[in-house]
């Protein structure tokens, strides 16, 4: 993916935050995982929590539209970004507390998600492990709760640094406020609310590999109870295996959320389509179930299909891809006719995964 250049094309506009720069007309064409053309109208590259306030105070005063940029990894862009974008770009990772029980690090939210994993590696801090090589950055980690073999972010962090749109102030948010369910959070649920600025881990010192995934439990069967590294090493050889490199082929990851189900609509499936793929979703006893939409999208015949510029990935069918030269016109347009399609054969609706902005 090459970046368009970012040279100003229109005439120079007042930056709002009188202090940063202003960015105008900025190219997101390599900021974006789908390696879809866009420009952000007006662009600010957020290295401090402090700079916030006074781009807020801009934004309330002008009405100006606006969003935040993180790796742009789980993002449908359309192609002008109008109003302000903030690109996050706040850095650095610290140890902050450790003590026998475990270790408390703070990370800015403009860090790379997997790089950070493999520090955390580095510095014999176990527990990302099954986590490693998702894209994205640290602060939208939590947005989406990112979840892969058995484990989500939720369950690590211990609390959230953000500016609060609301009090215009930073606030410390604990996790057991950050409403984490699969694939959801109080962030995604208000987008206009908070603005991550930095993250805190808790990483306990008590550790065993969590292999409860299918995948997983197969690349140690017979095995000794592997280090972290070689989970993390395991990881990386099944995601290669299934998910296309964004640098070599545009995509978001998953497209589609897996769906869930009560108990009933599971079991009329199940008799239907004994060979469904699902997973017990809850509190134990609820009998909700969460359906693989990807075995479904397959099930359909949508895997490796092409649809212009843009397609079913040919090793998963959760994941659209960018051939070059797609658009969010092109990919929703796909994705709608998986999405009826679907919909006609199981009855199940598939919500899509990435933010639309
Ligand atoms: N399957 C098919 N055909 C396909 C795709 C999947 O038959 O084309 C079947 C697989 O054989 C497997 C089941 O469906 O039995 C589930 O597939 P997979 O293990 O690849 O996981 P997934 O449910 O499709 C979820 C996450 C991924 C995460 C993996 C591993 C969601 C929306 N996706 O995918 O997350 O890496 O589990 O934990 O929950 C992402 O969010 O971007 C992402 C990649």
């Amino acid at each position: 993916m090459n970046s368009a250049p970012n040279a100003p094309s229109s005439p120079k506009k007042a930056s709002l935050s009188g202090i940063l720069e202003m960015l105008p007309d900025f190219s997101l064409r390599s900021r974006n995982s789908f390696g879809f053309e866009a420009l952000a109208e007006q662009a600010y590259s957020i290295t401090d929590a402090e700079q916030i306030g006074a781009v807020m105070e801009g934004i309330d005063a002008t009405g100006l539209p606006w969003r935040v940029l993180g790796g742009g990894s789980n993002v449908i862009l359309a192609p002008t970004l109008p109003g302000v974008t903030l690109l996050m770009d706040i850095t650095g990772q610290t140890i902050t507390h450790q003590d026998g029980s475990g270790t408390v690090i703070t990370v800015g939210a403009g860090v790379n998600w997997h790089d950070f994993v493999l520090w955390t590696l580095d510095h014999g801090l176990p527990g990302l492990e099954n986590l490693a090589l998702i894209p994205g950055t640290v602060g939208a980690a939590p947005i989406q709760n990112i979840g892969a073999y058995g484990v989500e972010v939720g369950e690590y962090i211990q609390s959230i640094k953000a500016f609060d749109c609301e009090s215009k102030a930073l606030v410390t948010i604990a996790a057991s406020d950050c409403a984490f369910t699969y694939r959801n959070s109080l962030f995604k649920e208000n987008p206009h609310r908070y603005i991550i600025t930095r993250v805190h881990f808790y990483l306990p010192a008590a550790w065993s590999p969590r292999l409860r995934y299918a995948d997983l439990a197969a690349a140690f069967a017979n095995r000794h109870a592997p280090t972290a590294e070689e989970v993390m090493v395991a990881v990386c050889k099944i995601r290669n295996r299934k998910l296309p490199d964004p640098k070599l082929i545009g995509n978001a990851g998953s497209f589609f959320q897996n769906p869930i189900v009560e108990k009933a609509q599971y079991l009329a499936l199940l008799k239907q389509f004994p060979e469904l793929v699902s997973y017990p979703e809850g509190d134990e006893g609820s009998g909700k179930r969460k359906l693989a939409a990807g075995w479904m999208i397959d099930r359909c015949g949508f895997k490796g299909v092409r649809a212009g510029a843009v397609g079913v990935y040919q090793h998963q069918a959760l994941v659209l891809v960018n051939h070059g030269g797609g658009n969010a016109d092109s990919v929703l347009a796909l994705a709608k006719t998986i999405q009826d399609k679907v919909q006609d054969t199981f009855g199940v609706t598939l919500a899509i995964e990435p933010i639309r902005y």
